[in-house]
C-alpha cells in the first residue's frame, strides 16, 4: 500500500474511509465515573456504556460495518436449512481463506469448544504459541492441559522483534517429544498473539510448525480470528512477501493448517464465527458436535443477517486498505505515548495499544493487580474504557492458587474504523496525565470471584481510598472540565 505523506512532516494516520452513521457518545463528570466504578466492582466488563465514552474494551463485535456488508445483511435468506446466505458463507471462506468445508458456529469460543470436545482429553497436552483466554478454558474444561512456547524476546515490552509471535521450535520438538505424540491432539497457532500485545508470527515459522506437525503426524489448528492483522504485518516486514498481496499471504498461511476457526467478531467485522478445513475426515469428526451444540449446519447458531454481513466482511479483509486502518492507528498511538516515556508493547501490534502496567504500577504488587487498578484509573479521569489483560485475567490453578500473569497489561483496543484521530489524541492525553499523576493509583482486591473466567464478572475493591484521592487531583489540574 501506497504511504500518504504530509506536507507539514507530521506523521499521521489517515481515515481511509467516510463515516455515515454515526453514534452518539456520552462523556460523564468524574463524579459518575467513580459511582460507577463502585457500582461496576472495579471491572471495566461490569461497566454500562452509559457510562463509558471511548469504548477501547475489546475490538470484538465492534468493529463500523461497511455499506456493502448492511446491503447485504437486507437480502438475509432466513431458512432453517439450506439458507442461500450460507451458500454465499461457504463460498467467501473458499476464495478468501480456500478451505473446501465449513462449519458455521456462534463465535469464536464455540468453536474452540467444539475442537476440544473432538479431541482433547485428560492427559492431552496441547502446544501453543501462547494461550488465549478461552481457548485454553475450553481444552482444560476437557481435562487437557497447555504448554505455551514463545521465544524470550515475546516477553520483552520494549522490543522491535518483528515477529514475537513466533512459535519456539526447539522448544517445541522437545515438548513432543517429552510428553509423545500421541498424547498430543492437535497444535494451536494463534494469529496476532492476542494476549502479549497483538503480536503476529512470521509465514516462516508457520512452515517450520508445519514441518514437526508432519514429522510426528500432528494435527495443526490455526486460530484465524485476527489472520487479517496478521497477514498485513507480514506484508510490511516479512521479506519474502514485500510487494506481495493480502490474498497470497493469507491462503499461504491457511494452506498450512489442517483446521482453521475464527471469531468473525474480528476477522470479518462481524458476528459469529467459523471452523473450516480441507480434510473431509477432519469435517466428520466435528461435523456432528454442531447441530448438538450450536444450531443446524446452514446457520450454526448465528442470525442469517450476520452470515451476509460475514461473507461480505471475508473478502473486505482481503482489502489492505481497509486492513490498514486499525493497525496504522494503533503504530500512531504507541509512537505517541512511547515518545511521552509511557512503557508500551513494542513493536505496535494488532487489535490495540497495550500499556505495561508492571512498569506505570511499579508500586502495585501483582497480588493487587495492578494492570486492572490501572484500568479502573483511566476510566476514572477520562471515561475510557480498557480491558485488564493481566493476573485477573488468569485462572487459578488446580489447588486454587493464583497463577501471576506474565505480563500485566492495559490492553485499549482500537476497533476497526471507529475512532477518528482526535478521540485517539484524548487517549493520549489522558493517558499522559494519568502516567505523570501515577503514584496516585493504588491496588484492587477481590470481593466477588466466578470460579471460571473470573475477570469477565469478578468484583473487586480498592484497597485504600486512591480513586477519591485521584479525582480530587484531576479537578485540581482540569478544573470544570469533563
Ligand atoms: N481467539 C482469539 C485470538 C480471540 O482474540 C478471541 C476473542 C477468541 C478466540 C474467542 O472468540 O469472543 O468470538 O468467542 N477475543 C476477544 C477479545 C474476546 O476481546 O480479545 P469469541
Amino acid at each position: 500500500m501506497q504511504e500518504i505523506k504530509f506536507y507539514s512532516g507530521e506523521n499521521l494516520p489517515l481515515e481511509l474511509h467516510k463515516v455515515r452513521i454515526v453514534q452518539k457518545l456520552n462523556l460523564v463528570p468524574i463524579e459518575r465515573r467513580l459511582e460507577a466504578l463502585y457500582e461496576g466492582g472495579f471491572n471495566t466488563f461490569r461497566l454500562s456504556t452509559r457510562d463509558v465514552f471511548l469504548d477501547m474494551l475489546t475490538d470484538s463485535g465492534t468493529n463500523a460495518m461497511s455499506d456493502n456488508q448492511l446491503a447485504a445483511m437486507m437480502q438475509a435468506d432466513d431458512a432453517y436449512a439450506g439458507s442461500q446466505s450460507f451458500e454465499r458463507l461457504h463460498k467467501a471462506v473458499k476464495d478468501v481463506l480456500g478451505k473446501k468445508h465449513l462449519l458455521p458456529v456462534h463465535q469464536g469460543r464455540a468453536a474452540e469448544n467444539i475442537i476440544s470436545l473432538a479431541y482433547v482429553h485428560k492427559g492431552s497436552l496441547v502446544p501453543m504459541n501462547y494461550h488465549f483466554t478461552t481457548a485454553m478454558a475450553h481444552i482444560t474444561d476437557k481435562g487437557g492441559q497447555i504448554v505455551e512456547l514463545l521465544y524470550d524476546e515475546a516477553y520483552k515490552v520494549n522490543s522491535d522483534h518483528p515477529f514475537k509471535g513466533n512459535m519456539n521450535i526447539e522448544k517445541l520438538e522437545e515438548v513432543i517429544k517429552h510428553h509423545g505424540p500421541k498424547n498430543i491432539p492437535f497444535i494451536r497457532m494463534e494469529a496476532s498473539t492476542n494476549l502479549i500485545g497483538g503480536q503476529p508470527f512470521s509465514v516462516q515459522n508457520l512452515r517450520d510448525v508445519r514441518a514437526l506437525a508432519d514429522k510426528y503426524s500432528i494435527r495443526l489448528v490455526l486460530d484465524c480470528s485476527l489472520l487479517g492483522e496478521n497477514a498485513y504485518l507480514v506484508l510490511q516486514r516479512e521479506e519474502e512477501f514485500k510487494g506481495s498481496d493480502m490474498k497470497t499471504v493469507i491462503q499461504t498461511m491457511t494452506a498450512l493448517a489442517d483446521l482453521c476457526y475464527f471469531s468473525a467478531r474480528k476477522l470479518s467485522s462481524s458476528r459469529g464465527g467459523g471452523i473450516c478445513t480441507d480434510s473431509m475426515e477432519i469435517f466428520r469428526e466435528l461435523e456432528a458436535l454442531v447441530p448438538l451444540y450450536e444450531g443446524f449446519l446452514t446457520y450454526g447458531g448465528m442470525s442469517i443477517r450476520e452470515v451476509e454481513a460475514m461473507a461480505v466482511g471475508l473478502y473486505e479483509t482481503l482489502d489492505e486498505t481497509m486492513i490498514s486502518q486499525s493497525p496504522t492507528f494503533i503504530k500512531y498511538l504507541v509512537g505517541e505515548l512511547d515518545k511521552k516515556g509511557i512503557p508500551v508493547i513494542k513493536p505496535a501490534g494488532v487489535l490495540g495499544v497495550h500499556v505495561d502496567a508492571m512498569q506505570v504500577c511499579a508500586h502495585i504488587p501483582q497480588t493487587e493487580y495492578p494492570a486492572g487498578a490501572l484500568a479502573a484509573a483511566l476510566f476514572l479521569i477520562s471515561g475510557i474504557r480498557g480491558m485488564e489483560r493481566g493476573s485477573i485475567s488468569n485462572q487459578r490453578d488446580e489447588y486454587g492458587n493464583e497463577t501471576y500473569a506474565d505480563m500485566e497489561l492495559l490492553r485499549l483496543a482500537v476497533p476497526r474504523r471507529v475512532f477518528t484521530l482526535s478521540q485517539i489524541k484524548y487517549v493520549e492525553d489522558r493517558m499522559t496525565w494519568l502516567y505523570d499523576n501515577r503514584h496516585l493509583i493504588g491496588g484492587l482486591k477481590f470481593v466477588y470471584e466466578p470460579p471460571v473466567l473470573r475477570f469477565f464478572m469478578g468484583g473487586l475493591e480498592p484497597t485504600s481510598d486512591w480513586p477519591q484521592k485521584l479525582m480530587a487531583k484531576f479537578k485540581e489540574d482540569f478544573g470544570e472540565s469533563l
